[in-house]
């Protein structure tokens, strides 16, 4: 990454490489121009460029468009109803999935009563098995946008693959890639094509480089609205949590990227009585903003009722989370 002396200074750069070069692409953010690669430059390009230089940054990370060094500051999300990134923070929460129009409406009603401005819930399910439930499709859309809808508030909404990115794109405000598609690469670079923010879980067994990469993907497309999720790992021990939350991954991640980090601590935990604490340690990591799973009769869920809370202790979860972001903020 190339540091040049101001915005003009970057733009003498860029016109002095080749920026339609597919194989080492050229970027350039204000007064900073990154390559994808080395190229030949002739000796005089060479000198051109060193003129207009005030900085060259090595060994970033190979994740460009999503870097920190190459985009110093935070991306900030602007949804219709909620602001994302930066100082900014905010909550999603609903039901795992859209089980009928009237429950995920309730459901909608009491988080957006805690403070949530982005309803959650999924029409399409990924599932471990093919005879679990698998959500209920466009049905489930209509469900929830219509809920969002008479709430103001914003839908997010997992999509599972490319051949729905259209159907899901006529409802939702925001895509979520969920833990099993984090390296689904024809989705990422569809999504890439979308000017709509993308939510990316981490891949349950993803390193940190494997979720910058995948999250540039979606950059590479053009599509630069992008929040990244932890949502817990597979480690050695799952007797007592379901994941193991990598609550070390939300600061690692701040100043590796400017990208929006969310934690979802319901994933992580698996049962309902860990998710607080562990979205309260999120949100005193930095987490900008949390994703909850809620249920009125949580037994009876269709879906990962044993780490659903009861809007009451969504409550409890709000308001204490909130306390924690302004000591931090
Ligand atoms: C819901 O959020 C997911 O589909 C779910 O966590 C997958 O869980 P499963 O292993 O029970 O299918
Ligand atoms: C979800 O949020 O509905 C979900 C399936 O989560 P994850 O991809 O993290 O398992």
């Amino acid at each position: 990454i190339i540091v040049a002396k101001n915005e003009a200074a970057a733009q003498v750069i860029v016109q002095k490489l080749d920026q339609h070069d597919p194989i080492h692409p050229v970027f350039i953010h204000q007064n900073r121009v990154a390559l994808a690669g080395i190229k030949n430059i002739s000796e005089a390009d060479q000198q051109v460029i060193a003129d207009q230089v005030e900085e060259i940054i090595e060994n970033h990370h190979s994740a460009i468009k999503s870097s920190r060094a190459f985009h110093p500051e935070d991306t900030i999300i602007k949804t219709k109803h909620s602001v994302i990134g930066g100082k900014n923070f905010v909550l999603m929460a609903g039901p795992d999935s859209i089980e009928s129009p009237e429950h995920v409406l309730e459901m909608g009603q009491d988080v957006k009563a805690a403070g949530a401005t982005i309803l959650r819930g999924g029409a399409f399910k990924p599932r471990t098995s093919p005879y679990s439930y698998q959500g209920n499709g466009e049905e489930g859309l209509k469900a929830h946008r219509a809920a969002a809808d008479a709430l103001e508030m914003d839908m997010v909404t997992e999509i599972l693959d490319t051949r729905d990115v259209d159907l899901v794109d006529q409802y939702t405000d925001i895509f979520q890639v969920g833990t099993r598609n984090m390296q689904n690469f024809a989705l990422l670079k569809a999504l890439g094509q979308k000017r709509k923010p993308v939510l990316l879980k981490r891949g349950m067994s993803a390193t940190i480089d494997d979720l910058l990469n995948a999250a540039e993907y979606i950059a590479a497309g053009g599509n630069d609205q992008i929040m990244l999720m932890e949502r817990g790992i597979r480690t050695f021990d799952s007797k007592y949590t379901r994941n193991t939350f990598d609550v070390g991954a939300i600061p690692v991640l701040q100043k590796l990227t400017h990208y929006p980090i969310i934690a979802d601590t319901s994933h992580a935990a698996g049962h309902s009585e860990f998710v607080t604490p562990l979205a309260q340690a999120a949100v005193a990591a930095g987490a900008q903003g949390l994703m909850t799973e809620i249920h009125n009769d949580p037994s009876h869920a269709f879906v990962d009722g044993a780490q659903a809370l009861t809007p009451a202790q969504y409550q409890v979860l709000a308001t204490t989370v909130r306390k924690i972001h302004e000591v931090i903020a």
